[in-house]
């Protein structure tokens, strides 16, 4: 997928349906991100460009294995062409069918890996990004919005 209006239609479904589950399950680990999961600039698909989702039927009982495999060698290969990606897990919760149905993928399908494609600088920023936040080095004010900003430019001139 490579139209960013569709992108950001599917991080904020995934976004509502995490931020009801997490309202039904406080415990959920997943409650971690409910405050970056609120804020509305926030796009967990980071405004990338282009998004692959790769997934399958549930019947398959290797699935889980088969779309990690598929998507290792699918981020290798974009690296390989000096391209970066990020899995984004928190772009899995698609719910809605009728979103499911235009973008291929069945209600019996299970979304194993979403994989954003990008600038492979914007993905060292939101690397970096990381980091900071794991050893609690504060720079979140002023570095946050300016990375989105960076972020959203760069993401736009960042592939063809
Ligand atoms: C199953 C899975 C889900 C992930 N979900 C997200 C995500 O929702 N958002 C994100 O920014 N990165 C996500 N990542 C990317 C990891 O954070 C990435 O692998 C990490 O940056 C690896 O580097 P580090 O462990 O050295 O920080 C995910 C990775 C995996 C394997």
């Amino acid at each position: 997928m490579n139209n960013m209006e569709w992108i950001k239609k599917l991080s904020d479904e995934s976004k509502r349906n995490i931020l009801s589950f997490i309202e039904t399950n406080p415990d959920a680990p997943l409650k971690k991100y409910e405050a970056v999961l609120r804020d509305k600039d926030f796009n967990v698909f980071y405004n990338a460009p282009c998004l692959v989702y790769v997934g399958g039927s549930e019947k398959v009982r290797s699935l889980q294995v088969d779309c990690a495999l598929a998507a290792s060698y699918f981020m290798f290969s974009a690296a390989a062409r000096g391209l970066g990606t990020c899995w984004v897990g928190l772009g899995t919760s698609i719910q809605d069918l009728e979103i499911r149905g235009q973008i291929g993928m069945p209600g019996d399908y299970r979304i194993v890996a979403p994989v954003v494609v990008m600038n492979d600088l914007v993905c060292d920023l939101i690397q970096r990004q990381r980091v900071d936040k794991r050893k609690g080095i504060d720079r979140k004010k002023c570095a946050h919005r300016e990375a989105v900003a960076m972020i959203k430019e760069l993401s736009l001139s960042s592939i063809s």
